[in-house]
């Protein structure tokens, strides 16, 4: 087999995974031919953590469509912050390649629009990672509704709390922007919104949202008396807490973002009780879907502890999943959150009453529940991660629960977090039908008028 030939764009964090399957694990499947990062020292860095990808060609992020044409690249990997994606996505399709594109699609309407009149017009193809789905507890449940066991979907019920370590990092850098991240409702529901329309099989319809920024973000501060604190947490100042983040603490943290500041000025330790955030911290909403159900969601991002539940209600029953990602946040002896707790195994007694844990519970009427068995596979997320990259890289095989997602099913999440944010605004809600997302309409399937 020929490697197919890539190119990669944002050589942060997430792109590591990508680079990781380039450099080893998929290797005879793709080849990294190009690659950019308007930060030099990330992709040096990026260079010496995978010596098996050699040298590929650096090239300016604006050169894109150029370097697609010259290298005969079959598909770009876009690892950039969101708000750059459409950008990244149409440039890559025009001049001829594929795109595979980290959640969310993009951040607005304009973006959606962008994505679908260069996905239909160039017909070239964007796979879009939602990895959540190769969780095999999030696969199981698909199977058991698609199975028909709980009947016909009525109503969804989904709480997902973040904690105050993975939680409270969308508000140190350019995530706590909603002009860069669209905000929670697009940057991390996305993969919860893109889970409901998977698992019930149905598109959204209309969305009311009611939210806002109650714990993070300098007012709030302000009203608790938090008093002065550090602006940064990479600094040897008193004033730093379980909120700081000191990224000299962690090899790879510092290695790619502390070190390469001098380049960019990226600060990825900002205090979280900082002025001038726009996102919100808890947010709720009430979903409608085109069959006939609803959901309730929740998001709350300053959790003691992180998990999620999800209740799917149905004619013939229930099924519940419950998960506890991580039982509690740790702290060290100078009272700042541990990054590695695998690091500090005399801290982990803290987790002993919550430890991490996966439940799938089935209840079909006028019968006992049965919890349903979760398979596990090697590697992250439960084996998820490996499946994830084998449909990347590889092609999908045989696909019967739907895993592979392309721009559509991006659509499809990503409008619920645009209405969202639309009725964040104007405390109305929202029809997905009024949004302006020109021939992407056709992607949300025949528009069916809410109940
Ligand atoms: N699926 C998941 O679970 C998951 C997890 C984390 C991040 N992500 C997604 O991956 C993407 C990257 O997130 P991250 O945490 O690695 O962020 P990051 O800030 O660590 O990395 C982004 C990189 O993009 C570079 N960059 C900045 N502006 C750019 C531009 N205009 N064009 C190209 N590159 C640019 C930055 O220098 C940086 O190296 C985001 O879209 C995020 O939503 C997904």
């Amino acid at each position: 087999m020929t490697p197919r030939r890539f190119a990669l764009i944002g050589t942060g964090s997430r792109a590591q995974m990508y680079l990781g399957a380039l450099a080893e694990t998929h290797a005879d499947a793709g080849r990294l031919v190009a690659w950019a990062d308007p930060n030099p020292g990330r992709l040096d860095w990026s260079q010496q953590e995978h010596p098996q990808l050699g040298s590929p060609r650096r090239f300016d992020v604006a050169d894109l469509a150029d370097v697609v044409r010259e290298e005969q690249i079959d598909a770009v990997v876009v690892t950039s912050p969101d708000h750059t994606h459409a950008r990244h996505v149409v440039t890559a399709l025009e001049a001829g390649a594929d795109a595979i594109v980290e959640k969310p699609l993009t951040i607005d309407e304009q973006g959606v629009r962008d994505i679908a009149e260069a996905a239909e017009r160039t017909g070239r193809k964007v796979t879009i990672t939602f990895n959540y789905r190769y969780s095999p507890r999030n696969a199981e449940l698909r199977r058991i509704i698609a199975s028909g066991e709980i009947g016909d979907v009525t109503s969804v019920h989904f709480e997902w709390v973040l904690d105050t370590a993975h939680g409270a990092d969308y508000f140190r850098r350019w995530h706590r922007e909603k002009d860069s991240s669209g905000g929670l409702l697009i940057h991390k529901s996305s993969h919860h919104f893109d889970l409901v329309n998977w698992w019930i099989a149905d598109v959204p319809t209309r969305v009311f949202a009611s939210g806002g920024l109650r714990f993070y973000g300098a007012e709030n501060a302000r009203r608790r008396g938090l008093g002065e604190r550090a602006p940064r947490g990479s600094v040897d100042d008193p004033r730093t807490d379980a909120f700081s983040l000191d990224l000299r603490a962690d090899e790879k943290l510092k290695g790619l973002y502390f070190d390469q500041e001098e380049h960019d000025g990226y600060q990825r330790d900002r205090d979280v009780f900082d002025e001038g955030i726009t996102i919100e911290d808890n947010l709720a909403l009430i979903v409608d879907y085109a069959r006939g159900a609803t959901m309730t969601y929740s998001l709350n991002a300053h959790s003691p502890w992180e998990g999620y539940t999800v209740a799917v209600n149905g004619t013939k029953g229930r099924a519940e999943l419950t998960v506890v990602e991580r039982g509690s946040v740790l702290v060290d002896e100078d009272g700042r959150t541990v990054v590695d707790p695998s690091a500090r195994p005399d801290l982990v007694s803290a987790d002993a009453e919550r430890p991490a844990s996966e439940r799938l519970v089935v209840q079909t009427h006028f019968a006992p529940a049965r919890e349903v068995p979760i398979p596990q596979g090697e590697g992250g997320h439960g084996g998820g991660d490996q499946v994830l990259l084998d449909d990347v890289f590889r092609g999908p095989g045989e696909d019967p629960l739907g895993l592979t997602a392309d721009w559509t099913d991006g659509v499809r999440s990503v409008v619920v977090g645009i209405a969202g944010n639309r009725s964040l605004a104007t405390e109305l809600p929202v029809r997905i039908s009024d949004l302006d997302l020109g021939t992407a309409t056709n992607a949300l399937g025949s528009p069916v008028n809410p109940r």
